[in-house]
């Protein structure tokens, strides 16, 4: 079994101790960092933008997934390219051309990925899955960090688990939103391959014990 991956999301982060918070996760554990951009229209918050997300990329020595919650993203696909995105995940409900969006984020050098918000089926990838790298679950509605868990979670990673497996597909299964040390290695056993963690990482006394401690309980 691969190892289960863990991508603190910045959105938690210090933004007057950027650099600082940056290193930290450059020196931890953690896998990944887990980018936020939202847009004030597809979701009800707008949380930072290009020159930021540079800024951050210009320390980040860890793969950088970028989370656009924002309408159209076919706008922006080259320039988060451009500027050091890896992985690049746009919203099922922002696309309404979802197999041309992958193939665009595809041939700019990123991996692709899709965001399902909590309502959203999992059947509705039936016909896309293996053109997808990795698939995000929402396990909140998004917009916001430090909000709670929905259970309902743990079925849609075993619906999209067993969509995979039954397509031959190689797409990773990343869970985003309220994940801590008590839903960790339920996700990780329902078929989770990367957690997402802003708040329980960034509010914690100690950070880089937290994601130690996550990475531990993920793949235990
Ligand atoms: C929510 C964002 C999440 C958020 C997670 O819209 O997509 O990535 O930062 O934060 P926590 O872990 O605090 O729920
Ligand atoms: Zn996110």
């Amino acid at each position: 079994m691969s190892s289960k991956l863990i991508a603190p999301s910045v959105l938690a982060a210090d933004f007057a101790n950027l650099q600082r918070d940056i290193d930290m996760v450059n020196k931890s554990e953690a896998d990944w960092f887990h980018i936020d951009i939202m847009d004030g229209v597809f979701v009800p918050n707008i949380s930072f933008g290009m020159p930021v997300l540079q800024a951050i990329a210009k320390h980040a020595k860890k793969t950088i997934d970028v989370h656009l919650m924002i309408v159209d993203p076919d706008r922006y696909i080259k320039t988060f390219a451009d500027l050091g995105s890896d992985i690049l995940t746009v919203h099922y409900e922002a696309c309404t051309h979802l197999h041309r969006t992958l193939q665009a984020i595809k041939s700019e050098g990123m991996k692709a990925g899709v965001a399902l918000n909590p309502h959203t089926s999992i059947s509705l990838l039936e016909d896309t899955i293996n053109d997808i790298d990795l698939v995000c679950l929402m396990s909140v509605n998004p917009g916001f960090g430090g909000q709670s868990f929905i259970e309902n979670t743990y079925n849609k990673v075993r619906q999209l688990k067993a969509l995979i497996e039954r397509k031959g597909a190689s797409t990773l299964i990343e869970i985003d939103g309220g994940v801590t040390n008590k839903n960790a290695k339920a996700l990780v056993e329902a078929g989770a391959d990367v957690l997402v963690a802003g708040s329980y990482v960034f509010k914690s006394e100690n950070q880089p014990e937290t994601i130690k401690s996550l990475k531990a309980l993920a793949n235990s």
